[in-house]
């Protein structure tokens, strides 16, 4: 990797300036701009995906008269959360182990209007010649114990640089508007309070929760397919 470490860039006096140090060793600065790098590749791979996923959306709306998906959020994952996450695998922390062991510093969650539309969209990513798939996993078909319930993707896209083609990996996440609500809404549940598997009245309840959800999202593509097959026009 070229690294061009410019004395008067914003990263490099931000490591330079560091208190108390008189000096910071050339390798640790070498290794902050490694990190940048690789951090940038990753927000293009993002970016990658997230526009053959506009492509297939304004494809499939016009083919259809609605859009398939809703809404697309993305993140790259921070520092810590890296670091957090290798040490708990028990994996060296540097920047080839993240790169080769972690499949989600990129991540994509897709939120699509109705179930059929999940498949209809991991179907035409998959199709894509430069997308390769690493790993799927289908929480919709098995739903984890919990009751949580998506479509996860593993994929690895070339992304083109000046010199060079790197082939970089993406954690998709498609999932309903639904199941959104319920992850969201779980996390959130989680992360606040810490309830841990401790709790099995609340696990249970959230579970429930999870099964009205699905049954929720199965009904209302079952009205679109009746308001499809017959022709009906709902009045607004
Ligand atoms: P991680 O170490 O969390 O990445 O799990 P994993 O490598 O076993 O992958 P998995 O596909 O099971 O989960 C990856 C991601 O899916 C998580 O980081 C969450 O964003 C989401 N996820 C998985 N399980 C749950 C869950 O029970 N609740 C919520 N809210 N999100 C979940
Ligand atoms: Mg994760």
């Amino acid at each position: 990797m070229n690294i061009n470490m410019n004395p008067n860039s914003e990263l490099h006096q931000s490591i330079v300036n560091v208190p108390n140090l008189v000096q910071v060793p050339d390798p640790l600065i070498k290794q902050a701009y490694q990190f940048q790098e690789a951090m940038m590749m990753y927000t293009c791979a993002i970016r990658e995906i997230k526009t053959k996923l506009e492509v297939l959306n304004d494809e499939l709306s016009v083919r259809n008269s609605r859009n398939p998906i809703e809404m697309v959020k993305s993140r790259v994952k921070k520092p810590l959360s890296i670091v957090e996450k290798l040490q708990r695998r028990g994996l060296p922390v540097t920047m080839e182990s993240m790169m080769e062991n972690l499949d989600d510093v990129a991540g994509i969650r897709v939120i699509c209007s109705f179930l059929d539309d999940i498949y209809a969209v991991a179907d035409m990513l998959t199709r894509q010649d430069d997308v390769h798939i690493i790993a799927i996993k289908d929480y919709i078909r098995h739903p984890k114990e919990n009751g949580y319930r998506s479509y996860h993707m593993i994929v690895e896209i070339p992304v083109f640089f000046s010199d060079r083609k790197k082939w970089m990996r993406v954690e998709v996440q498609i999932r309903t508007i639904a199941m959104d609500f319920w992850a969201s809404l779980d996390h959130q549940l989680k992360y606040k309070k810490e309830v841990g598997d401790s709790s099995e009245e609340i696990s249970a309840e959230l579970r429930e929760c999870a099964e009205v959800i699905a049954q929720t999202d199965e009904r209302m593509l079952k009205i679109r397919l009746k308001i499809e097959s017959e022709g009906i026009t709902v009045s607004k």
